[in-house]
């Protein structure tokens, strides 16, 4: 069978782990796949950079965008990050020109979904995000296929790595903010501008990314309602934990006869409870459908092996043929969200 090549833009925490997993398992990933998965070239900002993996066998593009329409390319993997620039335009070049894109770029999904998935389906592409949203966490594909048959009622969970690993080590090591941020950072867990992180935009993102695909609704970040981790203090952890609880960066979304409650913020929730009891830079969704009932997915939310892990899934899937619309329906058909802007119970 004929391949699929890749082209990979971005070559750090998750462009690294992402090349590191076609390296190690390629005879595995062909076997699944059905075919070979190579990757064609790659980019990033410098070529130069020692980036501790083999590079020599792939082709180089300075430019992102030239990388995404090269013929020889069939799979853009979008791996850089932010949702306007470089990562906006290459990608969307790359569904003009036909290409099935893969990225882990929740930004970009959550500000421009609707805009990005009607492309694709405009050109007949695939456009695919499992590491977006909960890192290694399948939470997008068990959303799309394994419940497809439920009514989801809510989706809530922590989708931050960074904020729950800074909540945990304050917690258990007594360690004061700035240290355990810069432990965070050499995890490769921060996004490139971690105020993202810490004032729960990252998350909030994630949050909207299901709500689209739970809910039938365009991708709705703006009517998040939103706060972060910024102002919660050791003495509230400690505060918290003498009564039996801890505080989380909980998202809760849901739809209302009002329409529809997204909301993140600090929580308090019993220590002992699941919610509690998640350390570092793991993450915990909890979906309730009207037939299965409540489903919760643990795992590792951040870091390069468990979103590199979450990208391949996206790439054998698209190897296989599968053709899946990316907010689970034909984004034409996605609802306009009704923001309920009443706290959610
Ligand atoms: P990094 O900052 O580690 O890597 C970003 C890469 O993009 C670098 O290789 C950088 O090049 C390259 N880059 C930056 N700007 C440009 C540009 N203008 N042109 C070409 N290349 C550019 O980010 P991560 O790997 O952590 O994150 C990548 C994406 O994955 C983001 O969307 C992030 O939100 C998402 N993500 C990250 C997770 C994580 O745990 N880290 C988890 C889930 C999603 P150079 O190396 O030369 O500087
Ligand atoms: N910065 C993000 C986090 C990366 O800490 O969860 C994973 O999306």
């Amino acid at each position: 069978a004929s391949p699929l090549r890749l082209g990979i833009a971005g070559l750090g925490t998750v462009g690294t782990g992402t090349v590191k997993i076609i390296q190690k398992h390629a005879e595995l990933l062909s076997a699944r796949a059905g075919r070979p998965v190579t990757i064609t070239a790659v980019s990033a900002r410098d070529r130069m950079k020692n980036r501790d993996v083999d590079l020599s066998a792939y082709g180089w593009e300075a430019d992102a965008r030239d990388l995404a329409v090269r013929d020889d390319v069939d799979v853009f993997v979008e791996l850089v990050g932010g949702d306007e620039g470089i990562a906006r335009e290459a990608v969307t070049a790359a569904l003009q020109a036909g290409k099935d894109v893969v990225t882990a770029n929740k930004a970009l999904l959550a500000i421009h979904g609707q805009e990005l998935a009607e492309l694709a389906e405009a050109n007949g592409c695939v456009l695919r995000f499992e590491a977006a949203v909960a890192g290694g966490i399948p939470v997008i594909k068990t959303m799309t296929e394994s419940l497809a048959g439920n009514e989801i009622r809510r989706v809530m969970g922590v989708m931050n790595g960074t904020c729950n690993y800074i909540l945990t080590r304050m917690e258990n090591a007594g360690l004061p903010y700035e240290t355990v941020f810069e432990e965070a950072r050499q995890l490769g867990y921060l996004e490139a501008d971690p105020t993202l992180d810490v004032g729960g935009i990252d998350a909030s993102h994630k949050l909207a990314i299901l709500s689209s695909i739970a809910f039938g609704t365009r991708p709705a970040f703006g009517s998040v309602e939103i706060e972060g981790i910024e102002r919660v203090s050791i003495d509230d952890i400690r505060r918290a934990a003498d009564m039996g609880y801890r505080i989380k960066l909980l998202g809760v979304a849901q739809m209302t006869g009002r329409g529809l409650e997204q909301r993140m913020s600090p929580c308090l929730v019993p220590a002992d409870s699941p919610l509690g009891q998640l350390q570092g830079g793991t993450n915990m969704v909890v979906i309730e459908g009207d037939s299965v009932g409540q489903i919760v997915l643990r795992g590792a939310g951040a870091g390069e092996g468990p979103t590199a892990s979450a990208v391949m899934s996206d790439i054998v899937e698209i190897a296989r043929g599968v053709r899946m619309p990316a907010f689970a329906q034909p984004a034409t058909k996605l609802a306009k969200p009704i923001a309920a802007r009443t706290a959610v119970p």
